[in-house]
């Protein structure tokens, strides 16, 4: 293997593509297609249920090559296995990154330090769905004897844009005679509008925090304790009404949640890569414990694509790659995610947690700064809403921004319209349309033919060109979930793999925490806090007025 955390410019096949960039860089998508009838097939691959194209790319198999090599020359095959067998490759952290075992089937094993953690990750499943059917069976009851109807996750980051994602984009499949609430903002808006309408006989809180010590959620959680007595009369209500979420036995013992309806996970599931530990909670209570199951099973599916596929055919290392290609050397730096779904509303706000929380780094395992660009910004919306905001600029604009357009083939919600093409036809039209767009674009001469006035001319001119990739699957259900979060999961390891940074750990949101404490009894009761800037200072005094 190479040494771990050394600089990307050492791997033979980085001077290659720098070289190749300067031979084909100039080419333009409109002629590589030219060139090539068959490009839209031949830059496509099919794994674990997932169609990927990346022909609008703007590489060549040459470049796919190269990529391969330097996935090779940077020991991604071995990281792979280091991963999987539990080695310490959140080397800031020291701990083991093993996200992958929360989905591998009950009476596998997979033994680190001497423990089987599958069996122990099938323990917490279990406890899990027996909990969720006696909820959604009505066998659970509150504090008054009312069976639950509303369901509360109190969390942030990592514990609540996982839940809140999956909750939406399995909506479909989810009980509707349940709300499903998620609060994440210390704001207090977000606890006070998440319950205005709540019955506290009939709600349940699910506290979601790996650490149990988070501000935002523990003042969140201690606001709803105090919501809840308020209208339930009785510490004894807690029991009822609370269940925890986390790693930390102590901390949730001593908010008062009975450890018994405590749902551990494990250092070695990152906060953003725990959606399927026991922080989906919230999701099997809103699904049921099979269709949970069936995500799993779609995760780990991903899992094995990701782990064996040649690199050619892999689709998460190819995605991963390309972001490296376009990151590095045809130097972009944003990746719109642009699902064609409108139950994955929250899946862009979920990737950007998921890629820049881990790839957002400047300093390489080897501890030297990193000479590469790392992390490129993840956004989106989902189409066609985005098309008639911010697509302006993904035409036009002078940054180029790849793109990844997803689509599903079935529609969950088939609805005819009076005649023909139906709302999904118009869907897929409007995707497939838009990377052709981006790609080919339209030339001036192309303009003036449709006989535009020549001063508008330049204005219409689609500079086309701009890469993206389209995925697609047959249907969004609870597996094809699961495929498409690891196909994400494995594309940012493959990247901090490429950079030598540490994917793992999130040192950069520490610091901003510890000020905000730091300046807090100043904005309280205008406790004097030694060695404040004059803009922090001038800033709280406003806020005291
Ligand atoms: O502040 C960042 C972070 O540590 C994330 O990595 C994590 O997902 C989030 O906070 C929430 O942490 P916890 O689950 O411990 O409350």
């Amino acid at each position: 293997m190479t040494e771990r955390g050394t600089s990307p410019r050492t791997a033979p096949a980085w001077d290659l593509l720098t070289q190749h960039v300067a031979d084909i860089g100039g080419t333009t998508l409109r002629e590589f297609f030219a060139a090539d009838g068959d490009r839209g097939t031949a830059l496509a691959v099919e794994g674990s249920g997932l169609y990927l194209d990346y022909s609008k790319q703007r590489v060549t198999a040459d470049t796919v090559d190269l990529l391969c090599q330097l996935a090779d020359e940077r020991g991604l095959r071995d990281y792979f296995a280091a991963m999987a067998s539990g080695e310490h490759i959140n080397v800031t952290e020291n701990r083991a990154v093993l996200h992958v075992a929360l989905r591998m089937p009950k009476g596998t094993a997979l033994m680190v330090d001497g423990v089987d953690v599958v069996a122990q990750v099938h323990e917490v499943l279990d406890h899990m769905a027996a909990f969720a059917d006696s909820v959604r069976e009505g066998a659970w009851r509150g504090h008054t004897g009312k069976a639950i109807k509303n369901i509360v996750n109190i969390g942030i980051g990592g514990s609540d844009l996982g839940p809140v994602m999956a909750y939406e984009a399995l909506k479909h499949y989810s009980r509707r005679d349940m709300t499903f609430r998620f609060v994440s903002n210390v704001d207090g808006t977000d606890f006070a509008e998440a319950v205005v309408d709540l019955d506290a006989e009939e709600t349940l809180f699910v506290v979601s925090s790996k650490t149990f010590t988070t501000q935002e959620t523990m003042t969140n959680a201690h606001s709803a304790r105090s919501w809840a007595l308020a209208r339930l009369g009785s510490e004894d209500a807690v029991a009822k009404h609370f269940v925890a979420v986390s790693t930390n036995a102590n901390a949730v013992a001593s908010f008062g949640i009975d450890t018994a309806n405590m749902f551990g996970f494990w250092d070695w599931v990152g906060g953003r890569y725990s959606m399927d530990s026991a922080i989906g909670l919230s999701t099997m209570l809103a699904v049921g414990p099979g269709n949970f199951h069936a995500m799993l099973a779609g995760f780990h599916e991903m899992d094995e694509h990701a782990r064996t596929a040649p690199w050619r055919q892999n689709l998460p290392v190819l995605m991963g790659l390309l972001n490296v290609w376009n990151r590095n050397f045809l130097g972009t730096s944003s990746v719109a995610v642009l699902p064609y779904e409108q139950y994955l509303k929250r899946f862009p706000a979920y990737l950007q947690q998921l890629t820049m929380e881990s790839n957002g780094k400047s300093v390489r395992l080897d501890g030297q700064l990193v000479d590469t660009e790392t992390g490129a910004v993840f956004w989106g919306e989902p189409g066609t809403n985005g098309q008639h905001s911010f697509y302006q600029l993904i035409h036009q604009g002078t940054t180029v921004i790849p793109s990844d357009f997803l689509f599903f083939r079935t529609p969950l919600n088939p609805l005819p319209a009076a005649d023909a093409p139906d709302h999904h036809d118009l869907l897929i039209a409007n995707v497939i349309a838009q990377s052709a767009a981006l790609a080919f674009g339209k030339t001036a001469e192309e303009v003036a033919a449709e006989g535009v006035a020549p001063e508008i001319v330049p204005a219409k001119v689609m500079p086309g060109n701009r890469p993206s990739n389209t995925v697609v699957a047959e249907v969004l259900d609870p597996r094809t979930l699961g495929r498409l979060v690891a196909l994400y999961e494995h594309s940012v390891f493959t990247q901090g793999v490429i950079w030598g940074i540490d994917s793992f750990d999130q040192w950069g949101v520490e610091l901003g925490k510890i000020m905000a404490k730091r300046v807090t009894p100043l904005l309280v009761d205008g406790t004097e806090v030694p060695g404040l800037d004059s803009s922090t200072i001038a800033l709280a005094a406003r806020y005291r007025g």
